[in-house]
Order: structure tokens, then sequence, then C-alpha cells
């Protein structure tokens, strides 16, 4: 497929990587996602069969950021997206979008946890401004919205849930739906060859306690590793958050309808923080 990727950063870098190795053909765009006259351009020039959007402000050390960044936050992450579906939409180009699961705050109505078709209950600058644009993305044709949450990757980055909680001497410890990079990697493909439309839920199925990662960080990469467990009020009773972060389970129903399947979340963790200890072992 000839593909365009908007404005690839941490996870973007990825997609563009593993869309290449797949043979895809693949442009990078840096170009401003709210500037409609830019964004046409570059579909006219390259006529893409698909579009991947991973443009967005997740916040800069973290999401506090855009509590006191709100224009920009809703600019990048609400209006940026609505002017690639619509310039898509215009085209008949299939759209993708990085969504986040982090629109879901506590315990769901379903038991089995929060679904794609669910309302969610988004409370901080960033969960709300990504959640504007889900409902928006939703009325649209030919458009897929993949959610994902707190990326566990196999390479250290800052945006990696492994580096940022091994970073933090207090962790709270809370039971979460997760999302494994290279299981997302196969759910946003899947969903781009696919041509899915709507939401998916790209979580591990299963749940992960902060408690199963560190365990398994001391176990395979650093065992001489300590903090302090604090109770999830305190976060923000500290200091150490601005807001209160969003925890849930989600359900991950529509991937396995188009026929895609993520490995549970044990087996994903545990490979993923394998193949970590060999990157961080090889960095250093
Ligand atoms: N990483 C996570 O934990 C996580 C979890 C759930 C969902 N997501 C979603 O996944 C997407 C990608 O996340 P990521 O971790 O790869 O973020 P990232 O590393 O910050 O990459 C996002 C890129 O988008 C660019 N950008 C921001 N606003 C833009 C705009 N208006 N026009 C063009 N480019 C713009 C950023 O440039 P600047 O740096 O110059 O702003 C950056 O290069 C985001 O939509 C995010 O909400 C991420």
């Amino acid at each position: 497929m000839n593909l365009v990727v908007f404005s690839p950063g941490y996870l973007g870098g990825k997609m563009v990587d593993a869309l290449r190795s797949r043979g895809h053909d693949v442009a990078t765009m840096k170009v401003e996602i709210t500037d409609l006259a830019a964004v046409a351009s570059v579909l006219d020039e390259r006529r893409p069969d698909a579009v991947l959007n991973c443009a967005g402000k997740k916040g800069t050390p973290n999401v506090d950021w855009c509590e006191t960044h709100q224009v920009e936050t809703m600019r990048s992450n609400t209006i940026g997206p609505l002017i690639l579906a619509q310039a898509c939409g215009e085209r008949g180009i299939h759209l993708t979008h990085l969504g986040t699961g982090c629109v879901f705050y506590g315990p769901s109505p379903d038991p089995a946890g929060w679904r794609e078709d669910d309302h969610a209950n988004p409370s901080a600058t960033y969960t709300r401004s990504k959640y504007a644009a889900d409902l928006m993305l939703t009325q649209m044709p030919d458009v897929a919205i993949v959610r994902l949450r707190m990326p566990i990757d196999d390479m250290p980055n800052p945006g990696n849930l492994i580096d940022k909680l091994v970073r933090y001497p207090k962790i709270i410890d809370v039971e979460n739906s997760v999302t494994v990079v290279d299981d997302l990697i196969v759910a946003v493909i899947g969903v781009i060859e696919k041509r899915g439309v709507g939401v998916f839920h790209a979580v591990n199925p299963g749940t992960m306690r902060h408690r199963d990662l560190i365990a398994l960080y001391e176990e395979l990469v650093d065992p001489t590793h300590t903090n302090e467990w604090i109770a999830e009020e305190d976060l923000v009773r500290q200091g150490l958050a601005a807001k209160t972060r969003s925890n849930n389970i989600m359900q991950n129903r529509r991937l396995p309808e188009l026929g895609i399947h993520l490995r549970p979340i044990e087996i994903a963790l545990r490979d993923c923080m394998g193949k970590y200890a060999v990157n961080v072992a090889r960095n250093r």
C-alpha cells in the first residue's frame, strides 16, 4: 500500500519502520495537521491509499503540561484529527488515528471492562481533547481510531511505561489494561490493511498491575531496583501529579472481529521485558 504517516514521533517512528518492513511504501510528513491546505497538498501530491495519524500533544515531561497549554493541546489533538479526516474524506482515503484508552476513568458499566462503544468520562485536558476527536471521528465513514494504553516497549524510551515506572521513586499499584508496542503494531497494521472503521481497543487481553511490571523488571533487568509503593490518592496529594491519572480496564472486542489477535498480557509482557533487558545491556 501507498501510505502517508503524519508527524511520526515515538510511536509513529515505530509504525513507519514496521510498515516499511512489511513492504508498504510509506511517506512521513512533518506538516502542521491543523493546516488544511498543507494537508491537502500532501495528499494530492502523494495520493495515498491510506493515512495514519501519529501526531498529537501528550505533554512534556508528562500530560500535566496539557493543563497549562490547553489551546495547543486541543488544536493538535482535536482540531488536527478533524482536519485530517476532512481532507481524507474528501479524497476517499482511509484514515487511521491513534487514540488513547485513558479517556476512561475508573470502573466500567460492564464489569468485564470498558467497551469500544461506551461513552467515556475524561477529566484531564489531554484526555478530553483526545475524546473530543473520537466523538467527531466516529461520525465519519472511513475512519478508524485505535486506542492504546500506557505503551510498554522493548526499547528504552522516555515514553515507555517501563522507563517511566522504574524512574519514579514512588509508584502506585493499580490494575490496568495496557498495550505492548509489538502488539500495537500488529493492531494498527491490521486495521489499516483491513480498512477497519470505528473504535478499536488495542490492549493486550488480561490486566497488569504496576507491581507485575516492576517484579519482572527486577527479575530480568535490574535486581537492585527499589521503589516505595504509595496509595493512588497520594499521587496528587503528595504533589507528584497535578491531575488524577486514568486507571481502567478495557475490553478488546472489535479487533478479533477483524481477525486481529493480540497476545495475552502475561506472555507479551515477559517477551517484551526479555528483549528490553537485552537492549539495555547492549546500550551499556
Ligand atoms: N505515548 C503514549 O503513552 C500514548 C498513549 C496513548 C495514546 N497515544 C497517542 O499516540 C499518538 C502518538 O504519541 P507519541 O507517543 O508518538 O507522541 P510523540 O512522540 O510526542 O509524537 C507526536 C508527534 O506529533 C507532533 N505534533 C504535535 N502536534 C502537531 C500538529 N499540530 N501538527 C503536526 N505535528 C504535531 C509532535 O511534534 P512536537 O513534539 O513538535 O509537538 C510529535 O513529533 C498521540 O496522538 C498520542 O495521544 C500515545
